[in-house]
């Protein structure tokens, strides 16, 4: 078999935590358009949790959103009770490395006790359901390759790999691994874990490099690259991961760990230069009143973050073996995809930079029941 059939999820009811984020929003959108089962998206709307991501479901009866916090245990015992899934699908987290190094409770709140009381409301969930709905129940946790650590000029993290956070995140995210882990051997919840590479893609929201390189460009600002930009990411378009996603709910062996990885290893700074390369195609400095010089000429080097790992590569031989799961999309038509959206959705981005997107939300969305 070399294709996923989504229909062998139809009909049945899937809960997506942190399905209002950037990976959530794209794996949402990817369950509505492809299949028929039916989402009930959880999602407490921080920062990073835009309902505008996923105004293209909004008004599809298969989409529900509830927003919940995955630390409020009695809002999830109810969600769950309510609308009796038959697997739970958990993106929501801090995600952001920066972030996690100036302030790291939110991280240690959200990711590891988010994910505990998430997993204990699960349980008691599952254990309360028939043995054959018991069998079928799924747990998949989305993790990241970072809980690895960082690796020299050889080599790719491999699901044996040992785990080596540096970063607050990271840290942060192996502990929810473990606890994920725990609650399979323990109690026998059939759970999946999955640790991927750097996504983007549409709707990232612009603290991450990519985004935020593309836009901070086009206005003419500085192109901040830490250190000497000779890190490394492997990255992955977000609909590849979304794919991912389903085939491993879908066709993942229970107990089993998926790395998930594009095999598109880049430096930062060839990243930066490329985005660069793409504008001056797309939006020649003439065209752009905010430049007057190529915009490589923005690229400035600035102080290196804490703790930067040099490099991310993920062996996905596992993926792609067993699960018959491969990238559909190369970086650089992903890259130019992802630099279009940015440029034919100017008033998002302004309403993200703003703040001003949260008051839209309310504005827009209020009629619907989401418990805003
Ligand atoms: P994101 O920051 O864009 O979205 C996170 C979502 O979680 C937001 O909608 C936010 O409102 C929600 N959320 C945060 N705290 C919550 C809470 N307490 N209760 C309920 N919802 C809450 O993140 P992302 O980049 O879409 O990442 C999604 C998941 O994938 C995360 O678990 C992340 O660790 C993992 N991951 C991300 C990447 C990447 O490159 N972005 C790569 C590998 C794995
Ligand atoms: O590897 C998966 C991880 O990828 C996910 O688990 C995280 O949620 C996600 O945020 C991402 O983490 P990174 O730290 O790799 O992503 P970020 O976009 O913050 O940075 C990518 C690289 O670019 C990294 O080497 C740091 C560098 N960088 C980042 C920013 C924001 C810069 O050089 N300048 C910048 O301004």
């Amino acid at each position: 078999m070399t294709t996923l059939d989504p229909a062998e999820i139809n009909n049945s009811s899937i809960l997506v935590t942190g399905g209002a984020g950037f990976i959530g929003s794209a794996f949402v959108r990817y369950l509505i358009n492809n299949t028929n089962c039916r989402v009930i998206n959880v999602d407490k709307l921080t920062y990073a949790g835009n309902l505008e991501s996923l105004a293209e479901v909004w008004s599809n009866p298969g989409h529900i959103f509830r927003q919940i916090d995955i630390c409020d245990r009695a809002s999830l015992d109810r969600v769950l009770n309510e609308h009796q899934p038959s697997a739970i699908v958990h993106l929501a987290a801090e995600s952001h490395v920066d972030r996690s190094i100036h302030g790291p409770a939110e991280f240690i709140h959200t990711n590891i006790l988010g994910t505990y009381n998430l997993l204990e409301a699960a349980r008691n969930y599952w254990e309360n359901l028939t043995f054959e709905q018991q069998e079928r129940f799924r747990f998949l946790h989305v993790s990241t390759d970072e809980v690895y650590g960082s690796l020299g000029m050889e080599g790719a993290f491999r699901e044996d790999s040992p785990y080596r956070p540096n970063s607050p995140y990271a840290a942060s995210k192996a502990s929810s691994d473990h606890l994920v882990r725990a609650w399979h051997h323990t109690y026998g919840m059939p759970v999946l874990v999955t640790n991927c590479s750097n996504n983007f893609g549409p709707y990232q929201f612009p603290e991450k490099f990519i985004p935020l390189m593309v836009l901070n460009a086009i206005q003419g600002k500085t192109l901040p690259v830490y250190g000497q930009g000779e890190n490394i990411r492997d990255w992955l378009y977000v609909q590849d991961h979304a794919r991912a996603l389903l085939a491993v709910l879908v066709r993942g062996e229970s107990g089993r760990v998926y790395n998930i990885g594009g095999g598109c290893e880049k430096r930062n700074i060839d990243v930066v230069r490329e985005i660069c390369n793409i504008l001056e195609e797309l939006v020649p400095i003439e065209g752009n009143n905010n430049l007057s010089n190529n915009y490589s000429s923005l690229i400035k080097f600035v102080s290196d973050r804490p703790g930067h790992d040099l490099r991310y590569a993920i062996d996905n031989t596992r993926i792609t073996g067993e699960l018959c799961w491969h990238p559909q999309e190369s970086f650089r038509s992903g890259l130019e995809k992802t630099i279009r959206w940015y440029l034919e959705n100017p008033e998002w981005v302004s309403r993200v930079r703003s703040g001003e997107y949260r008051q839209w939300l309310e504005t827009n969305y209020a009629s619907r029941d989401m418990n805003l």
